[in-house]
């Protein structure tokens, strides 16, 4: 499909949604509409440079869901789906003459669309020459949706529901909101677009029932997985699609050899791959992209964001986001993984553990209380209780280095920037303001004075 091009509309504000966000950002299994939908795109063949979404003129986040290299076109005002489309019209005519015959129109707010459904619909399309090519499902909820109208089985135009006739509204046939058209059609009918509807907009599934006026012909590829179809106009069909989706991601992962014995409060994205024999247990959410090997426990509830975590691991309630874990590391209960940490095989990170922006070396072990920020922990340490890596003077931050085999004492204060080398020694409760040699000891404390019987008088005084 390199040599297609597709437009997505996305300028709609969504009323309907009541929300403060463009409606296409509203999330799919923590993932918002449009990026399923350009993902969808890019993973059947479709290059940036061939992609236009449809923004309004206030885009706000919805521009930044744009992948690179994709054009933009600006609605400045909502007048109905084919008025989004007359916006790509330079777009169309520029794909046109770099000699690309077909387009994908598409609503950023139907995100369940897969590449092999657009991929079969394009082959469906040219096989039987059809000017337009229209998905449709069979929805049995399909309140809001427009219809497929059709004559002795022939197709002959899409009826929006507010402009329905009873007997049109009881057709299950819907329109997903998703069409292949040859470009120079869609160029072609887009000046005979009225607004003569029930809602006075230029409507973009008028293009069915001109095709014959134009001298082409119109077809519907009927989808069977009718989730393909779904939309999202309102939270409670919000809420449907990720029904649909989170269904569609758990028996991906059940297919794949992914342990869930008990789906409650499980909640993963597309954009996850877990290795066979890991067992994700309840709570857990696994949002952006994540990879997590094979023979891992992760949860319950454990929060993971953007991670890369490896074979045999175990997390529990803990919170992990843009980072990498190696093999075989325990994490938690009630750790944190702030982003940017490299955590390396067999380390440990304990209760009440936070670490952010930092690496671990080999065997390093955090078992409890712990914050270390902007360090680079090297491996074989062990990190008693308590220690904490001050890496923040009020304006700047500083980097803490620890080399391998070191070893740091309960309630260490190491201030930034510090370096403790190899072997070193750091005794109980030393705050470490200056470098400490390898193999050297280094202790930094008041030293303890006794006042013999002196508890005993203070007893019988008060
Ligand atoms: C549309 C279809 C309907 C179909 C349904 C599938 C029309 C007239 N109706 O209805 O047949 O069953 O999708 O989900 O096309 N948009 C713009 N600019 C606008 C209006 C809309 O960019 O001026 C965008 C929206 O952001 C949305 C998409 O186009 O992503 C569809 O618009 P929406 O208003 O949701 O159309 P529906 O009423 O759902
Ligand atoms: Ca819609």
């Amino acid at each position: 499909m390199c040599h297609t091009t597709a437009v997505i509309l996305a300028a709609g504000d969504g009323k309907r949604m009541k929300s403060d966000r463009p409606k296409v950002c509203c999330e799919v299994l923590g993932k918002p509409m449009l990026s399923w939908v350009t993902d969808a795109c890019q993973e059947a063949g479709i290059l940036p440079e061939n992609l236009c979404v449809v923004l309004s003129d206030q885009p706000r986040e919805a521009k930044k869901l744009v992948p690179q290299g994709a054009t933009v076109a600006v609605q400045q005002e909502r007048r109905g789906t084919g008025h989004a489309v007359m916006m790509a019209e330079t777009f169309l005519k520029e794909a046109s003459a770099r000699g690309v015959g077909e387009v994908v129109v598409l609503c950023g707010d139907a995100p369940l669309v897969t590449p092999a459904v657009l991929e079969q619909a394009l082959a469906f399309h040219r096989e039987n020459d059809f000017c337009v090519t229209v998905l449709s499902a069979e929805l049995a909820d399909g309140a809001g949706y427009g219809r497929i109208a059709r004559n002795n089985g022939t197709f002959v135009r899409i009826v929006e529901a507010a402009d329905a006739t009873a007997e049109e509204l009881a057709i299950r046939e819907i329109n997903a909101g998703a069409y292949w058209f040859k470009i120079s059609y869609l160029l072609s009918v887009l000046p005979w677009l009225t607004d003569q509807n029930a809602q006075a907009e230029l409507y973009l599934t008028d293009v069915v029932e001109l095709a014959p006026r134009l001298g082409g012909r119109a077809g519907a590829f009927v989808c069977l997985d009718a989730d393909i179809a779904r939309g999202a106009n309102d939270r409670q069909q919000l809420a449907e699609l990720n029904r649909a989706a989170r269904a569609r991601v758990l028996d991906a992962l059940y297919a794949q050899g992914v342990d869930i014995p008990l789906d409650d409060g499980v909640l993963i994205g597309p954009d996850v791959h877990v290795g066979r024999d890991t067992t994700i247990l309840p709570g857990t959410i696994l949002k952006g992209h994540v990879t997590i090997g094979a023979g891992c426990v992760i949860g319950p509830h454990t929060t993971i964001i953007d991670c890369d975590i490896g074979n045999g691991c175990t997390i529990d309630a803990s919170r992990l986001e843009k980072s990498c874990v190696g093999n075989g590391v325990r994490i938690g209960p009630f750790a944190q993984l702030r982003p940017d940490c490299v955590v390396a095989d067999d380390v440990k990170i304990g209760n009440f553990v936070e670490i952010k922006n930092s690496t671990v070396g080999k065997k390093t072990s955090f078992a409890h209380l712990t914050y270390i920020g902007d360090s680079n922990f090297g491996a074989g340490i062990n990190v008693g209780c308590g220690v904490v890596t001050v890496n923040y003077d009020g304006k700047g931050k500083y980097r803490t280095t620890v080399e391998d085999n070191a070893f740091i004492g309960c309630n260490t204060n190491l201030i930034a920037p510090v370096r403790v080398g190899k072997g070193a020694y750091v005794a109980a409760a030393t705050t470490v303001i200056e470098d400490v040699e390898p193999d050297a000891l280094a202790i930094g404390r008041v030293r303890q004075i006794q006042k013999p019987g002196m508890a005993l008088r203070y007893r019988k005084t008060h």
